[in-house]
């Protein structure tokens, strides 16, 4: 049996983590307060979509979203195949569509430095953008077409990852209700609100929006904090709309189960999931400018879920210095979907002391001291 790794937070990314570690011969223990997928990441609208959502400069963080872009048609396939569950992952494509002349140089420039990185980028007008898409209003004088940009629908997803991490022998206990570190510095252990301690030799904190919970534990800034985001569904028919649709207000992702999901605030209202009124009338009033046909077309389906935000917009990835059996891995704020195969492999390498083939630098855990 390998060295035990508990895992804190069954969301994907603590999922994503477990999946790869115990494939590399870790004895993997899942930690979970509510369900698994129970937070941000049943809620997300589960776009693939590095180039349409980081409109400026490459980074790192780019980097880190195209690798992730790259592993998941085989990743989603090997969940699949361990879980025998399916679920919806669709090559969809984007459009990213703009409605005046001045914003064609944006595009310009995107479709540039992201075809350096290989990206396939294509500005499209008049017939060769309303045939791909003829539902689309008429105001729209262009759009970026992005044809490897994809979703998975996230809730079966996250079920899919749940259960082939079972049925590769992780242990996953959820409902916990509260689990909190109860020591850290030599071996690690853990208590339940029910008493209950798991003992292991590394931790992995995968706590999503409630990481800054740790911050005294182990002494280090954690500047996570939730951004709510408030999304909602319409029923349209199959083949309607056939891509991602970005503007600048907002996205809609149509779904094979006959929705068009449509997204998503940004928030701050601490960890109220609530959705108001206000909030899903503020993306909703935009809609009839993109696909006019939604005009008197109303959600029926509103939801929220919490992102967990950094201070710099990076997630939190890496081994404290002064514990380096303590691996964090959170903070994926609007990426976490897309983000959820490289962050298994990632930190699956600080496991097995081995260098990534991406940075990870930028995301250290420490950065904000
Ligand atoms: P979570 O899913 O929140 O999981 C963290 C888990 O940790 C939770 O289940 C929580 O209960 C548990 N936990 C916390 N503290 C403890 C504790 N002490 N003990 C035990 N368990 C604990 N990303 C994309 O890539 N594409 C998208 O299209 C997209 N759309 C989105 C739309 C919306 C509306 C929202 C809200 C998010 C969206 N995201 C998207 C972002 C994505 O959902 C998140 O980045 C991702 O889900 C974060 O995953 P996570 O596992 O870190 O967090
Ligand atoms: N990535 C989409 C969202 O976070 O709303």
């Amino acid at each position: 049996m390998g060295e035990r790794v508990i895992v804190l937070g069954g969301g994907i990314i603590g999922l994503s983590v477990a999946y790869e570690s115990q494939k590399r011969g870790y004895d993997v223990t899942v930690l979970e307060k509510v369900a698994c997928g129970g937070q941000a990441s049943g809620a997300a609208a589960g776009m693939l979509a590095p180039y349409s959502e980081i409109e400026e400069d490459p980074d790192d963080f780019f980097r880190l979203c195209l690798k992730s872009l790259k592993l998941f048609p085989s990743w989603q396939e090997a969940v699949r195949k361990e879980s025998n569950i399916d679920f919806e992952y669709t090559n969809s494509g984007s459009l990213h569509c703009v409605y005046h002349e001045a914003d064609l140089l944006s595009l310009q420039s995107r479709q540039q430095w992201q075809g350096d990185f290989g990206a396939e980028a294509y500005i499209l007008q008049g017939d060769e953008l309303f045939t791909r898409e003829p539902e689309l209003s008429k105001d729209i004088i262009a759009a970026m077409y992005y044809p490897e940009e994809s979703h998975v629908y996230a809730p079966d997803y996250v079920k899919a990852l749940e259960q082939a991490c079972r049925n590769i022998g992780v242990k996953i206990y959820d409902h916990l209700e509260q689990v909190d570190v109860k020591s850290w510095q030599d071996e690690v252990s853990l208590r339940a609100k029910g008493g209950q301690i798991f003992h292991g030799d590394r931790l992995v904190v995968c706590s999503g929006a409630w990481a800054l919970e740790l911050e005294e534990t182990f002494e280090v800034p954690i500047p996570v904090q939730p951004i709510r985001g408030q999304i909602c569904a319409y029923e349209v028919p199959q083949g309607k709309v056939n891509h991602i649709i970005f503007s600048s207000q907002g996205y809609l992702v149509p779904k094979g189960n006959g929705t068009l999901v449509n997204g998503a605030s940004e928030d701050i209202s601490g960890f109220d999931t609530s959705v108001t009124e206000k909030g899903i009338a503020r993306l909703t009033k935009w809609n009839k400018k993109i696909l006019p046909f939604l005009e008197n077309e109303n959600p029926f389906h509103k939801w929220a879920g919490l992102r967990p935000a950094t201070l710099d917009g990076f997630p939190l990835i890496g081994k404290l210095s002064h514990a380096p059996h303590i691996i964090f891995a959170t903070g994926h704020y609007r990426n976490g979907i897309l983000l959820s195969p490289v962050t298994g492999e990632v930190v699956a390498d600080l496991l097995d002391n081995k260098n990534s083939d991406v940075s990870i630098e930028a995301f250290s855990p420490e950065r904000f001291y």
